[in-house]
């Protein structure tokens, strides 16, 4: 476990074993993935490193029970991925927010929640999760007044406001500005931190995945595959200034040469 954490919650880990993915079109078929073995421990913070191409997406599809691999088999805990997702244990935020622009940011939270559990309008569960985001204030505006930081954290309450054990993050801070991600990547820290929840977090940027992660699994292409696992035993909690530590320099520059090889090394 983590250092400095201060509590573990009920929560589940992901086990994957063999798994390969491989697309067919038209006679044609590209593997994607291949022989891959995952294992993440309940309640941590873990990442999923490489890039573009690589199969990220692909691979947390499968994690999360939207993608049927074409070998191998993915455990939620004891279930599998699919009763996982039917018990609502996996919510899922992307890249881009997909909020409904008629809905204020509070129905927006509230409207997988109400959707999915009968009995739940009204129950002020979209509210605590905007407060765990920051964004009691801006409850009652809609998307189109919200900045790009904001939209993204409204979509991060809506996952919360399910309660899942796993939340599974498809690099949702690619679209900000440098500023504003590290100030999501602190919110972020602190909410992993309040609810014990297992996070799974892809990204191409090295510095977010160092600050984040207790592990950091490295991909290469052509087939995906994970090509090495790194522990990062930086102190928790972690404040926007580890990101001038030597310790943290040491990460970084690492896992540049894992991803572009030695000539990365400043
Ligand atoms: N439904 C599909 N059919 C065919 N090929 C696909 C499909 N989905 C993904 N691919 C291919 O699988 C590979 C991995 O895609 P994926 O989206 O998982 O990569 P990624 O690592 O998430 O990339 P990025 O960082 O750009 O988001 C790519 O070559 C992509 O073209
Ligand atoms: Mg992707």
């Amino acid at each position: 476990m983590a250092k400095g954490r201060p509590h573990q919650m009920a929560s589940s880990g992901i086990t994957a074993r063999g798994i390969g993915m491989t697309f067919s079109r038209r006679g044609a078929s590209t593997t994607v993935l291949e022989s891959l073995d995952l294992d993440i421990a309940a309640g941590s913070f873990v990442t999923l490193l490489g890039p573009s191409g690589c199969g990220k997406s692909t691979l947390l599809k499968i994690l999360g029970g939207i993608l049927q691999p074409t070998e191998g088999s993915v455990h939620i805990g004891e279930s599998t991925a699919a009763d996982a997702v039917a018990r609502k244990d996996i919510g899922l935020v992307l890249q881009r927010p997909a909020l409904l622009p008629w809905k204020t940011a509070r129905e927006n939270v509230a409207m997988l929640r109400d959707l999915a559990k009968k009995g739940t309008r009204g129950d002020g569960a979209a509210d605590r999760a905007l407060e765990l985001v920051g964004l009691t204030h801006a409850a009652d505006r809609l998307p189109h007044e919200l900045s790009g930081g904001m939209a993204q954290r409204v979509s991060i309450a809506r996952a919360l406001a399910m309660d899942p054990e796993i939340l599974l993050m498809d690099e949702p801070f690619g679209a900000l500005d440098a500023i504003t991600r590290d100030a999501m990547n602190e919110t972020l820290a602190g909410i992993w931190a309040a609810t014990g929840k297992t996070i799974v977090f892809v990204t191409h940027s090295i510095s977010e995945a160092v600050f984040l992660s207790d592990t950091i699994h490295v991909m290469a292409s052509d087939p995906g595959r994970i090509v090495e696992e790194v522990t990062i035993a930086l102190d928790r909690p972690r404040r926007a200034e580890v990101l001038d530590t030597s310790e943290f320099l040491t990460y970084s520059t690492h896992l540049r040469e894992q991803l572009v090889g030695p000539e990365a090394r400043v």
